[in-house]
């Protein structure tokens, strides 16, 4: 999910060019890094932990090569370890891969390469395509038509970049992860991101889902599936190489909360049959709770408060506890299931409480997005939310994804009954999401509103997470006075607070009675003048007393938080952006807060 860089033609410079082009990719989060060099042979140098790690390593033992991949790992099978980082290897090591996304398919694979000899020496997904591409060598191909071999093979995303010794070129493939190359007169360049080799040239060809490509020092080619040559169009970049750090996004949390499609999708893979209705997830066995607690912090807390109401839906009793208070809650029931839910893995307050949670004698799970975390390696079981690194101190993509795979672990842990819509619609919110992104008219309510006093968020059942979602976002981010509360809750005191000076924000969705009280509740703001946005699919008549509305689209209700909080997260922005807030550093806080 991190970095690929990639040079062909850069004799005596390409570590260097290698090394510069990791440490341009460094914004994007990860934790390992490596590098391999091609000429008669391989030779492959890689470290867990910071690029540092990797430099002195090679200022101890210089290779040297006249074509070269290299990497940037943000783990997703196996924990960081000098091991698991890329490049692979396979068994000649003769061919070397560098490779992002998540291969689905690589168990089977893996069993299969295995019991034909080939020896494994790392945990990761990735590690099953030298091996393929080794098999396919073998069997008399060449090196270009031995990768579209491997590749034929591969279920999931990926960006991968190979060399062979004895080839003086690179290989690469691409299906959903992203993959650029750079052209210039004696030399060809490859990364995840134009900013990696922006120092050399401005001239690009973005790589499509399902295309190869093969390059040499003084020429490229790009291929389809069938391997047909595409023409591809060479694009001319203007901007410099320091204005893109941030993939042309002006911040980190504007990337990222356009990341969540792709964030959305990895977290679903191979993890879900929409056929047969059934959830799939390694390490959860059949755990099956007959009660649940939920701890978490911050962000965290809002998207496990949503957990345990997915959990008391089916009919098992669940619970959510702010981590820091944890000490004061019962002590958990028979073998009630502790879930702590931390996207760093880290977090003082939450790691304590599950300690807390397993001194009590109680089964724990983690649910992370970071690999090898300590959440992670202490907790029973693990499930990753695989959102990718996340830079920005605010929570964005990474809250999606919590409420995706918290709807993965309920669904696959308690008796839901035919889970086969939940799940189509958990396939639809990629998409879904994507259109509100194009088409969201967030930007023109942050200008309308952006010198209000203060500003409420109100929603009931899944959407009162999102309100309190809504209302920490707003806080952190502009530092201005923002609450959210359970929409009923509004009458029984905050109501004295609501005033024209203060725009509530209401979360109306579906046509049930939660969404139909909601509405009764943004009456009562709209008597007090108070300014009100809707964040509605439609299905009622809010729009009637709103004064402004934001659309989302119609989905099943386990999917529909995730989208009216795209929009929450789009207003925050926009208004942080215009009152000039340092957004992706707010000040006072850090993005993993590691003491309680
Ligand atoms: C949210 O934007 C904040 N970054 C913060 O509330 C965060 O969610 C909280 O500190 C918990 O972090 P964690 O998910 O890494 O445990
Ligand atoms: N899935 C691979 C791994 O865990 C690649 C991760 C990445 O994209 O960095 O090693």
């Amino acid at each position: 999910m991190c970095g690929i860089i990639g040079c062909v033609g850069r004799d005596g410079e390409t570590l260097d060019v290698l090394v510069h082009g990791l440490s341009k990719l460094e914004y994007r989060g990860y934790d390992s890094a490596g590098v391999a060099l091609g000429g008669n042979g391989v030779s492959v140098t890689k470290r867990s932990g910071r690029i540092e790690r990797l430099r002195d390593a090679l200022e101890d033992d210089p290779v040297e090569g006249s074509v070269g991949i290299g990497h940037t790992r943000w783990s997703t099978h196996g924990p960081p370890t000098d091991a698991n980082a890329h490049p692979h290897r396979d068994c000649t090591g003769d061919v070397a891969v560098v490779h992002n996304g998540i291969i689905e398919n690589y168990q089977s694979i893996r069993d299969e390469l295995v019991a034909a000899g080939h020896d494994f020496a790392s945990d990761t997904d990735t590690e099953v395509v030298p091996h393929l591409v080794e098999a396919a060598l073998a069997d008399g191909a060449d090196p270009e038509s031995a990768l579209r071999q491997a590749v034929d093979r591969l279920e999931g995303s990926f960006a991968i970049a190979a060399i062979v010794a004895g080839t003086a070129a690179v290989f690469v493939a691409r299906n959903d992860s992203p993959l650029v190359l750079g052209l210039d007169d004696d030399a060809t360049y490859l990364a995840s991101d134009v900013p990696a080799f922006r120092d050399y040239t401005d001239r690009v060809v973005y790589l499509a889902d399902g295309e190869f490509a093969r390059l040499d020092a003084d020429d490229w080619t790009v291929t389809d599936e069938t391997g047909q040559r595409v023409q591809k169009e060479v694009d001319t970049v203007s901007w410099d190489a320091e204005e893109t750090g941030k993939s042309g996004y002006d911040h980190f949390m504007l990337k990222e909360i356009h990341e969540q499609p792709r964030a959305l999708r990895q977290c679903l893979r191979g993890r879900v049959d929409e056929l047969s209705g059934s959830v799939d997830i390694e390490d959860l066995g059949d755990l099956s709770p007959t009660g649940v607690q939920f701890v978490a912090c911050g962000t965290s807390y809002h998207a496990a408060l949503y957990g345990a109401q997915l959990y008391r839906q089916a009919g098992i009793p669940a619970q959510t506890f702010l981590a820091s208070e944890y000490a004061t809650a019962p002590p958990p029931i028979g073998d009630a299931l502790v879930v702590g839910v931390t996207q760093s893995g880290e977090t003082a307050d939450t790691l304590s409480a599950l300690r807390e949670a397993r001194h009590r004698g109680a089964r724990t799970l983690a649910v992370t997005n970071t690999v090898g975390s300590t959440a992670a390696r202490e907790c029973d079981h693990t499930l990753y939310i695989r959102a990718g690194p996340e830079i920005g101190v605010a929570a964005s993509k990474t809250f999606a994804s919590q409420l995706s795979a918290l709807n993965l672990l309920a669904l696959g842990t308690a008796p839901v009954g035919d889970a086969r819509e939940a799940i189509a619609a958990l396939r639809d919110l990629p998409g879904q999401v994507q259109e509100l992104l194009d088409e969201s008219r967030a930007q023109e309510v942050a200008q309308l509103y952006q010198d209000a006093g203060a500003y409420f968020f109100i929603g009931r059942g899944h959407q009162h997470p999102v309100a309190l979602e809504g209302a920490l976002k707003m806080k952190e981010i502009t530092y201005k006075h923002a609450e959210g509360f359970a929409a009923g809750e509004l009458k029984h005191g905050p109501l004295a607070l609501v005033t024209e000076n203060t725009p509530v924000f209401a979360m109306v969705v579906g046509d049930g009675e939660q969404a139909r009280k909601t509405v009764g509740n943004v009456k009562e703001v709209e008597a007090r003048d108070a300014p009100v946005v809707a964040v509605t699919d439609g299905q009622t008549d809010v729009d009637r007393y709103a004064d402004y509305v934001l659309d989302v689209p119609e989905t099943h209700p386990c999917a529909s938080a995730v989208l009216a909080n795209v929009q929450l997260q789009l207003v925050s922005y926009h208004t942080a952006k215009l009152l000039g807030r340092s957004i992706d550093k707010p000040r006072n806080l850090a993005k993993s807060v590691t003491v309680e």
